[in-house]
């Protein structure tokens, strides 16, 4: 049997931000996206609340939750370095919710708190994975959640696994900040899914598009609901321009996976919204 699945994979909404419109850049993303088709999922790889909010959590919730009943699919979510546990968890459950809103995860047990979960959608096995270090912009994935990983990842899935977390496990080269705020333990997380039906790996955080391989499995990085990085600034500053971007990931053609951005229809995209030195995060705009 042929399995074919398309996710609309969203990061980075930071409600309640402080610098921009995030609500009405997510209203603005999701309503430009109203015409893929055949989609059966959608992802929202972290930093959905900017402040750590249960409200911020809830409107997200509810705004990507419209999009998802009006096509009955199912919508996920997983902790961002600007989320709290205990909002994610009063908000989201584990993160896997049903087109109806019902719960649909398998939450990892235990006394971490962290919130890693499981569920299944047509076939696909959706791994959420936590790489939030509380009052920390970098990631990391913890002993007791990388064996938990192994232990789901033992038995194959009908359509393989796709794993969603915040932090990239890869880095620009080229970039002062991006290999001291990502995933710090990315070795760990190779080792955990190399020779594994792990078909991609979704993250955010970076708020720019970005692949690479982790041991040979695709990485992807979404572009950011609520800015985007604008890479053409020399490499020590930070520049984020206005413009929500998200991902349509087809998986199960002949080149799966694939992926293909979708930017905001946006009359304002490309405006700075801030300027900063990336080492120290003082801000120098002119
Ligand atoms: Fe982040």
């Amino acid at each position: 049997m042929t399995f074919r699945h398309r996710i609309l994979h969203l990061s980075d909404t930071h409600l309640n931000s402080p610098a921009v419109n995030a609500p009405a850049a997510l209203a603005r993303i999701l309503h430009d996206a109203r015409h893929v088709p055949d989609l059966d999922l959608v992802v929202v790889s972290g930093d959905i609340a900017d402040d750590g909010s249960v409200q911020a959590c809830v409107d997200v919730r509810e705004q990507v939750g419209r999009f998802c009943a009006e096509r009955g699919i199912p919508h996920v979510y997983c902790t961002g370095n600007h989320d709290t546990r205990e909002a994610f968890a009063s908000a989201l459950g584990s993160g896997h919710l049903a087109a109806d809103g019902a719960d649909i995860g398998a939450a990892m047990s235990g006394a971490s708190g962290e919130r890693a979960a499981v569920s299944s959608v047509n076939g696909l096995r959706v791994i959420t994975l936590d790489s939030l270090v509380p009052g920390q912009v970098h990631g990391h994935l913890s002993p007791v959640q990388l064996s938990w990983l192994r232990d789901v990842l033992a038995e194959p899935a009908p359509a393989g696994t796709i794993v969603v977390l915040h932090h990239p496990p890869i880095a620009v080269p080229t970039s002062p900040i991006m290999d001291i705020v990502n995933l710090r333990n990315g070795a760990d997380l190779a080792d955990a899914v190399e020779g594994t039906d792990v078909r991609a790996i979704l993250c955010g955080h970076f708020h720019l598009q970005l692949s690479g391989l982790l041991r040979g499995i695709p990485v992807w990085v979404t572009p950011g609901v609520v800015t985007r990085i604008d890479f053409t600034e020399r490499p020590q500053w930070e520049r984020a321009v206005l413009g929500a971007g998200a991902t349509v990931v087809d998986l199960g053609g002949p080149a799966s996976p694939l992926f293909h951005v979708l930017h905001a229809r946006d009359p304002r995209a490309g405006e700075q919204v801030y300027l900063v030195d990336a080492a120290s995060g003082a801000d120098v705009s002119p």
